[in-house]
């Protein structure tokens, strides 16, 4: 039966505004695979018209901020506040990197972010081979260094354990032109990292080479042959001005904030289809659902950071700018970074602050009862709630993995739609859902942000960030004393 016209009218006014009650059943029913996918191939496809990623700095970018903010504005603005808050950053590209072997013929190589350039025409010098050791890391220490000899030379030193960054600051201490670094596993579907803006004016050029090439040299080195490499990186760096997208129900007290954030950036690398479409895509769809509804006893914010493969800048700038004000009102935050892995595991954060535990707790019991082997895992140093962290806010979230097994494609240009796992990606973005819901009808046992974790001497830039800096060196190495430890978000 065709509806009249008046009928039709009545249905779409009843449409427009929300009159339904929030429920955790109704957000979870509202999210679907195909909506999810749907997100994520238009993320794919602004990738592809933008010269293959969505990175800081480049056209991508825009236009995935473009994406989210014309669903936040146009087709949920009657119920969502939305601004973009726009931060500057240096912007680094590498236009061309060139690693020549002793035979004068290039090697297959990659390039790190915020790599240093070498002069113009490269530097051709004597390679000079580097201690390796997998446990502490080679060339992380500065005692790993002497007896090197370094100087005016190219030195070959092996991936792993420590920051990239930490070893090319020794090699240029120790005199050397550039670094030719290997990487730990064998063949060429690795991955670059980024060295960190806070680094520059104390690195040397670098190129990145597999194993195998490495191998193919060291024994000729460590027989005393005399071999020549050459190594040419071709840089630019330039401040660029990027956003974070951060919009929130209208409904809910103002003064009881849940905040649920996915890195909107991807690596220059690759489209970033699951780092971090997969969150990115997720918190589109809960906004999509909790638009239809009322009883918001909270607020709820959705935040896609921007240049988070940079060095977690967009957080780390929301966070800092928070008054202490602002800061108490935020109840809680979830963090969604990488929760579609092809072969997933479903790892629940959750940190030292006692509040932590009721945010992973409703992400565990809906993974769990999903027959989902879900576990509690303490939070590493590489996605965006670092900036949560340092200011004391009660914080969780989801990780599925990167690097393989889990996601063989992370920082790589196959990171696309053919490397997520829809089941878990669903069941992750329900889970996110069902939790956001609950902590927006009800904060009740959530204690306040606790402000002695919080260390208020950190909070200009510079120091948060150097202290950013420290903290993940020592976290890193605690985690790299697990053996058994599982790949984390990293970034070494
Ligand atoms: C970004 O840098 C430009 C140029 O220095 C400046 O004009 C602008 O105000 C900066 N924007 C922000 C948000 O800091
Ligand atoms: C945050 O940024 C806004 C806009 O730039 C500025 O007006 C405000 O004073 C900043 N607040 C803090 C605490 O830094
Ligand atoms: C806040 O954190 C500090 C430092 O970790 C801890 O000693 C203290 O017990 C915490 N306070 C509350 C209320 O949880
Ligand atoms: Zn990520």
């Amino acid at each position: 039966m065709k509806p009249s016209t008046l009928s039709l009218a009545a249905i779409l006014a009843v449409g427009c505004v929300a009159n339904e009650e929030l429920t955790c059943e109704k957000v979870e029913a509202d999210i679907k695979t195909e909506e999810l996918r749907n997100n994520l191939w238009h993320f794919q496809k602004i990738a592809r018209d933008n010269g293959g990623n969505r990175a800081f700095g480049l056209p991508g970018y825009k236009a995935s901020l473009d994406y989210v903010y014309e669903r936040a504005v146009t087709r949920f603005g009657k119920h969502m506040d939305t601004y973009v808050q726009p931060f500057n950053h240096t912007f680094e590209q590498t236009r061309k990197l060139e690693v020549k072997g002793p035979d004068g013929k290039p090697v297959y190589a990659i390039t790190l972010l915020y790599n240093h350039a070498t002069p113009a025409g490269g530097v051709t010098a004597e390679l000079v081979n580097t201690p390796v050791d997998d446990t502490k890391g080679s060339g992380c220490f500065a005692e790993q260094w002497t007896g090197v000899d370094a100087m005016g030379k190219l030195a070959l030193v092996k991936r792993g354990v420590c920051a990239i960054s930490d070893k090319l600051k020794l090699a240029k201490k120790a005199g050397a032109l550039g670094v030719i670094l290997y990487n730990q596993t064998p063949g060429t579907d690795y991955g670059s990292a980024t060295l960190s803006a806070e680094n520059i004016g104390q690195l040397v050029p670098a190129g990145l080479i597999p194993l195998e090439v490495a191998n193919s040299w060291i024994p000729r080195l460590t027989a005393g042959e005399k071999l020549t490499a050459s190594l040419l990186v071709d840089s630019v760096f330039e401040t660029r001005l990027t956003w974070n997208l951060i919009s929130e129900t209208k409904e809910g007290d103002p003064n009881n904030v849940v905040m649920l954030g996915a890195h909107l950036d991807s690596v220059q690398a690759g489209p970033g289809v699951n780092d971090d479409g997969s969150g990115s895509t997720a918190l589109l769809e809960i906004m999509g659902s909790f638009k239809k509804y009322k009883g918001f006893k909270n607020k709820v914010r959705f935040a896609w950071w921007g240049a988070e493969e940079s060095g977690l800048v967009g957080s780390l700038y929301y966070t800092k700018n928070l008054s202490e004000q602002e800061a108490d009102k935020i109840r809680f935050y979830f963090n969604y970074d990488m929760i579609g892995s092809p072969a997933p595991y479903f790892h629940v954060y959750q940190g030292e602050n006692p509040g932590d535990i009721h945010g992973a707790n409703n992400l565990m019991e809906y993974l769990t009862g999903k027959g989902k082997p879900a576990e509690i895992a303490g939070f590493g140093t590489s996605s965006d709630y670092v900036g949560f962290l340092n200011i004391g806010v009660p914080s969780s979230g989801l990780f599925t993995g990167a690097g393989a097994p889990q996601d063989p494609c992370y920082h790589l240009k196959c990171d696309t739609l053919d490397n997520i796992d829809w089941d878990a990606l669903t069941a992750n973005a329900k889970a996110a859902a069902r939790a956001a819901a609950k902590f927006a009808l009800s904060l009740d046992g959530v204690p306040p942000r606790n402000k002695t974790m919080a260390t208020p001497n950190l909070r200009g830039r510079a120091n948060l960030l150097n202290q950013f800096e420290k903290w993940a060196r020592v976290e890193k190495q605690a985690e790299d004393s697990h053996s058994c430890a599982h790949k984390e978000h990293t970034v070494v």
